[in-house]
């Protein structure tokens, strides 16, 4: 019976924006069993290298199938003895594969990530020999686990959350899902063809495996990948406390706390003891306002270079206003572009992404809690990177004095909840 395929919309953005150079586009085919953590390393991995500032978009064929044959299709649906199921599966996948190639060579793609289990050499080769054959550089990514632990927490973490299972109670879910996994496991065939590009995961990180990676672009996926794990784990984001710059409406400097940022630092001080947690990694900036405001915390804290507020250079002690004033073509050229504007002898919010990059890395690695105390540009930096925001967006983001962004990342998207510590001040974000 023929089937129309629908097509769900695609993640990631295509324009003509400037981008960063790249020879050839490039394909991302992960590989491996359900419930290996594939879809949430796919979409971070995606909302990374379009945060660095790649054209990047994800091609999930579970979406497809979703898409053309509903949410809830039984797990005889993916036995590999179901002829039906096999040649729908087989139209889904081959439909998103066709999008991924015409978005590369009529959207002006750089780098795809086709997200499907690709769990037989049969499926890869086919795979492989139509991107080739588009010109596109073919890179796999295989997530293997066998640590039952893992794949338990992944079920019960990720699984239960996924539209497949939204409106199924969450014993059907999981027995429906295991059911699924043995009919991929009954076909399944790692990667062991070392004629191809390929990043193998072990474990979730505990080991790699990486057969013929050259080049910038693979270069920084294996070092994303080597960090990145799957334990859920609040990130919580603060400002520092209302500085003096602040109650004057002065950018930069390094002025010290307003008594209502020592107040601020106070509430923070005392909402992080009610969270209970054990071990807590805390970042400030080197400015006296967030190294201040970290103070009270009673842990020891980090002071990073890179988390330092955005450099306002010739502005740096201006307010708003007198930048309007004195320097209108500044002014100007920074309401047009705020993403690309370089402040004289400064930064831009392009110069703020690519100086915390190797932070991001960093707060990828961490296994625990994780509080960043630092200003508006670089926190909107962050923040961007983690929901998955449009980099054109980020400089425009809110990121509110006094209040805490708690973020959770999950294999569907991240968490956010705004704490509000107080006290209420006025001026508290520009946009
Ligand atoms: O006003 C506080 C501040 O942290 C300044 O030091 C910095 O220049 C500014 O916010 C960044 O926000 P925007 O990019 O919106 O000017």
């Amino acid at each position: 019976m023929p089937v129309d395929i629908a097509r769900p919309n695609l993640t990631g953005r295509t324009g003509d924006r400037p981008k960063p150079p790249m020879r050839g586009g490039w394909a991302v085919v992960m590989v491996g069993l359900p419930a290996r953590g594939k879809t949430y390393m796919a979409r971070k991995l995606g909302g990374y290298l379009s945060w660095l500032g790649y054209e990047t978009a994800v091609f999930n064929v579970g979406n497809y199938r979703r898409a053309t044959f509903g949410a809830e299709v039984p797990a005889s649906f993916f036995d590999p003895g179901n002829p039906e199921g096999v040649m729908a599966r087989q139209k889904v996948a081959m439909a998103a594969l066709d999008d991924l190639k015409d978005w590369h060579t009529s959207r002006g793609g750089q780098i795809a990530i086709y997200d499907a289990t690709n769990s037989t050499r049969a499926r890869r080769d086919l795979v492989a020999e139509r991107l080739s054959a588009a010109g596109l550089n073919v890179l796999f990514v295989e997530s293997v686990c066998e640590d039952q632990e893992i794949i338990e927490a992944n079920i019960r973490a990720t699984k239960l959350r996924a539209p497949d299972y939204a409106n199924v109670s969450e014993n059907d879910a999981v027995t429906d899902f295991r059911a699924r996994i043995k009919h991929y496991e009954a076909a399944y065939e790692p990667i062991d063809d070392d004629s191809l590009s390929y990043i193998k995961v072990i474990d979730v990180g505990r080991q790699m495996v990486l057969n013929r990676i050259h080049g910038y672009v693979p270069g920084r996926i294996v070092n994303f990948l080597m960090n990145l794990h799957v334990l859920p784990r609040p990130i919580w984001l603060s400002r520092h406390g209302q500085s003096l710059a602040n109650v004057a409406g002065t950018i930069g400097t390094d002025e010290a706390l307003s008594p209502e940022g020592r107040e601020f630092a106070r509430n923070l001080a005392s909402w992080v003891k009610g969270q209970n947690v054990d071990q807590l990694v805390v970042w400030t900036s080197t400015l006296q306002r967030t190294v201040e405001t970290a103070r009270l915390l009673g842990r020891p804290a980090l002071q990073q270079k890179s988390l330092d507020e955005i450099d306002a250079g010739l502005c740096d002690g201006m307010t708003y206003g007198e930048i309007e004033r004195k320097m209108p073509s500044e002014w100007r050229a920074r309401q047009a572009d705020k993403l690309r504007y370089r402040y004289p002898q400064g930064e831009s919010y392009e110069d703020v992404i690519r100086r915390v990059d190797p932070l991001i890395i960093e707060l990828e690695r961490q296994r625990q809690p994780v509080l960043v105390i630092g200003h508006q540009a670089v926190l909107r930096a962050l923040f961007g990177y983690l929901t998955g925001a449009e980099r054109e967006a980020v400089p425009h983001l809110r990121i509110p004095l006094h209040t805490v962004l708690e973020l959770v990342p999950r294999a569907y998207g991240c968490e956010v909840h705004a704490h509000k510590l107080g006290p209420t001040v006025a001026g508290a974000s520009s946009s």
